[in-house]
């Protein structure tokens, strides 16, 4: 087990560099499988997600060759196997493979996917999805066998935009017979990317990014290259950081449209900062404006930035009223924060955030991954000593966050216990 320890208070300066998108890279190592030859991903992420997906790769004879953050696949050997339940509840998306192993080989084995504990998480619209293009759904105890004769384009209408309902049949439908369409289908950015591969391997999409994606079915996907999208969940992250505490902090590669959206709340709150390009730089705000936040399906503020930013609201002079409406269960930093010395009235997904209130160090625990980006944050304004638990949360999502925060002047550490 590991925990990060914080003595809070520094200023930060410098330059952060950002990483390729977890929410991408997870759905483009699946995707790849569907090549009959090599992929080719660059700009990996170095995230704990990763390595577990290298695992079930390794389990379906699939080679890996990683430079860097360079990876190297060749599925010329795939084979179709059980994805067991230590390997497919490490992560969410898992459940990735459910798409490309059915577009494969017209079958899938493997148990429930893991992934953050922020509410039911139900895959009812994936599997519906599955079922529109042929196929039949089994389930026992947590075990998913779904199998299909052969797997026809359809008309798919998901009830809600879910971004990995979106992906999971985009996946499938690609080596279906005919044409696929996906109504309301979710519009973030990671879903373009992973468009661009299918699409780079001989796929033919269209409409990715918006809310109809039309899938022509092919018969067979070849070798390709890809570069995954710059994260803007670790971006959004490091710049609720530099509102709080920067001295001219540098973000360096990140896309400022796909995080426009906060920028705004940022401007509204009165934070300093300059767009430059793929760069911002910030400067500590010296009086923060309330807001109201309210996280919504992309292009509306992201939910993966709700718990670091209601941190900056903790430190805005006045009431900002915050609300969470895509996760149920999304509010386990605030007890927490709380105990920090924060304000913030907390019931199921709203939250009254009083400020402002000065924070102290306590010894505290990360209950999902951006509950503890939210907990890092906090523990970088406290007066005193911070000690997050379960640390292991946040490597998931974070590439080398103890350098990146250290190299800009934050005195943090991460240490076995
Ligand atoms: C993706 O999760 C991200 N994870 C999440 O990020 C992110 O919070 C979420 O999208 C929303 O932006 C990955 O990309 C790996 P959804 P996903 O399907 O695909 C309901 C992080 O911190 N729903 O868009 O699981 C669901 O319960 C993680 O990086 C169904 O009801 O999200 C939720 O209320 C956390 N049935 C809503 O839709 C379904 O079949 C959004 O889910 C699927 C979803």
């Amino acid at each position: 087990m590991k925990q990060i320890i914080i003595e809070g208070n520094k200023p930060l300066s410098g330059t952060i560099k950002i990483g390729g998108a977890k929410n991408s890279v997870v759905a483009l190592i699946p995707a790849a499988i569907l090549s009959s030859g090599k992929v080719k991903i660059t700009n990996v992420p170095s995230i704990s997600d990763c390595d577990a997906l290298f695992e079930i790769l390794h389990l379906l004879n699939v080679n890996v060759e990683m430079q860097e953050n360079v990876v190297l696949m060749d599925s010329k050997d795939l084979k179709n196997a059980l994805i067991p339940e230590n390997l497919s509840n490490k992560l969410r998306a898992s459940y990735y493979f459910m798409g490309a192993l059915l577009a494969k080989f017209k079958k899938v084995e493997m148990y429930f996917p893991g992934g953050c504990n922020i509410g039911s998480r139900p895959i009812d619209l994936h599997l519906k999805g599955f079922e529109a293009l042929g196929a039949k759904i089994k389930k026992t105890k947590s075990k998913y066998t779904i199998t299909a004769e052969e797997l026809k384009g359809a008309d798919i209408y998901l009830e809600f935009a879910s971004v990995g309902a979106t992906i999971n049949i985009m996946i499938a439908a690609t080596l279906a017979k005919g044409t696929t369409v996906i109504h309301n289908a979710a519009r973030e950015a990671e879903i373009v990317n992973i468009a661009e591969l299918l699409n780079n391997m001989g796929a033919k999409i269209s409409g990715a990014g918006s809310d109809e994606i039309t899938i022509k079915g092919v018969k067979k996907l070849h070798n390709a290259e890809v570069k995954v999208i710059p994260d803007r969940i670790e971006a959004g992250t490091y710049i609720i950081m530099g509102a709080l505490l920067g001295n001219n902090l540098v973000i360096e590669g990140m896309v400022p449209e796909h995080n426009i959206v906060l920028l705004n709340k940022l401007q509204e709150m009165g934070v300093d900062f300059k767009l430059d390009n793929q760069r911002i730089i910030l400067n500590r705000a010296k009086k923060l404006k309330p807001t109201n936040v309210r996280t919504v399906t992309y292009p509306g503020f992201p939910t993966d930035l709700g718990q670091p930013m209601s941190v900056l609201l903790t430190q805005a002079d006045g009431i900002s009223m915050f609300e969470e409406t895509i996760w149920e269960n999304r509010m386990g930093h605030v007890k927490y924060l709380n105990m920090m010395g924060a304000n913030i009235v907390a019931e199921r997904q709203h939250a009254t955030i009083t400020g402002p209130t000065k924070l102290h160090g306590e010894e505290i625990t990360a209950t999902d991954l951006r509950a503890g980006a939210a907990l890092v944050a906090a523990g970088l304004i406290a007066d005193g000593t911070t000690i997050i638990h379960d640390v292991e949360h946040i490597l998931r999502g974070y590439e080398r966050i103890i350098n990146k925060l250290s190299d800009v002047g934050a005195n943090i550490k991460i240490v076995d216990i």
